[in-house]
């Protein structure tokens, strides 16, 4: 059973869904996904990488398959990708979208969109990317999941938000996070490229998705610490349209339950 908290000022535009395990939390993100793709089927999706994600398109693909869902007008936009690795490297954020989830539904591949991590000259690369993004619209929903130290894509815990879209020197906690995927740490890139706060505050709605002890206080601080930008997703208790579904386990170090 899904489980709503009303929640007071500054927090109100923030519902938040609390379901009981990481499963849930996939098929809920992939219901509201679907629903915007069925609505508005020339919609743009702002997408995430990492683990979490993984069970929303696992569903969005079975959608398509066994219930039409169509894709074929649909534009994405993922906000981050590592510097140095080519669209080929199996842990770039590239070939972890066209493996889990492009290749499984019947997006037109001109209307994906990434950083490319490996351009000559990356600051060039940030500034196109933020006039395409203003080109051709900001993200109907902009899909996120959560650092352990609150980051959101990658924007990393800092003195202040970025705005645009930037380089980034990922921290100690996200390339101890993030060593995981690679065979040794010392191949785990220590840069990205990420779309700034504008690029994730200009998505018309926002859907955070978190499971798992290891976010219960990036969560916590998210939803309802003060806005700062050491905990980068606070910034979303600012934006008029989020929807929060994080799991019984993610939610632990809040008042919520399920
Ligand atoms: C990564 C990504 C984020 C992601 C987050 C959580 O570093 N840049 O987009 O949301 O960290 O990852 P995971 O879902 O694997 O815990």
């Amino acid at each position: 059973m899904e489980k709503c908290a009303a929640l007071s000022a500054p927090h109100k535009a923030m519902r938040i869904i609390c379901v009981p395990d990481e499963y849930e939390m996939g098929l809920a993100a992939a219901r509201i996904m679907a629903a915007l793709v069925r609505l508005k089927p020339d919609a743009i999706l702002g997408l995430a990488s990492g683990s979490t994600p993984l069970g929303a398109y696992a569903e969005l693909i079975r959608m398509h398959r066994e219930e039409d869902l169509d894709f074929s007008r649909i534009t994405t936009f993922n906000p981050d990708e590592y510097i140095g690795l080519d669209k080929y490297h199996p842990q770039s954020y590239r070939v972890y979208m066209r493996d889990n989830f492009i290749d499984g539904v019947n997006i037109d591949p001109d209307n994906v969109h990434l950083p490319n991590g490996i351009a000559p000259d990356i600051g060039e690369e940030c500034r196109a990317y933020d006039e395409l993004l203003e080109a051709r619209g900001f993200p109907d929903l902009q899909l996120l999941g959560i650092g352990t130290n609150g980051h959101i894509a990658f924007n990393e815990p800092a003195a202040s938000f970025t705005a645009e879209t930037h380089m980034v020197a990922l921290t100690e906690d996200t390339i101890d996070s993030n060593q995981r995927f690679f065979d040794r740490r010392e191949e785990m890139p220590t840069q990205a490229i990420t779309v700034g706060m504008r690029g994730i505050m200009s998505s018309s709605r926002i859907l955070l998705i978190a499971s798992g002890k290891g976010k219960a206080r990036a969560i916590a601080q998210t939803c309802f610490g003060p806005v700062t930008p050491q905990v980068p997703g606070s910034i979303l208790q600012l934006h008029r349209d989020v929807i929060v579904i994080a799991d019984r386990e993610a939610l632990s170090e809040t008042d919520i339950t399920c």
